[in-house]
């Protein structure tokens, strides 16, 4: 079966905070910086959801965008989007919300909720330099 990859790009705003309260305040200065202000600061994040697998022959989709976007909805936008990462995300309480943590936990909270046989990817833009990279 032809093999091909889905891309559903979304958007969300929030806030954080990149610190690390098991380290010293100048650790955490020297390591994060800006990011390290008490007083938060905010990204406009774009994520790309990617699925791949093989593509159906009735219907000639690998999976449903409209159905993705739905998944990514509930299970990623209503918990993120205009929230504190570090204050109002139960995820990020023991976790630093890095681009890195982010992603992971994205596809975390996302890959058990898609149909069998496909396989997830994410990729996390923070600014539009820089972005991260996440799969298992
Ligand atoms: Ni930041």
């Amino acid at each position: 079966m032809p093999q091909c990859a889905v891309t559903r790009r979304v958007h969300f705003n929030a806030a954080h905070r990149l610190h690390n309260p098991g380290r010293s305040d100048e650790w955490n200065q020297a390591t994060f910086g800006l990011c390290n202000n008490p007083s938060y600061h905010g990204h406009n994040y774009e994520l790309d959801v990617t699925v791949a697998g093989e593509i159906d022959p009735d219907s000639g989709y690998v999976m449903d965008l409209g159905r993705l976007n739905e998944l990514v909805e509930e299970r990623l936008l209503q918990k993120l989007d205009h929230r504190n990462l570090n204050v109002d995300v139960p995820w990020f309480r023991d976790l630093i919300p890095t681009a890195e943590n982010i992603a992971m936990v994205c596809w975390r909270e996302l890959a058990p909720a898609l149909p069998p046989g496909l396989s997830l990817h994410v990729r996390l833009w923070e600014t539009p330099r820089n972005y991260v990279d996440y799969a298992e």
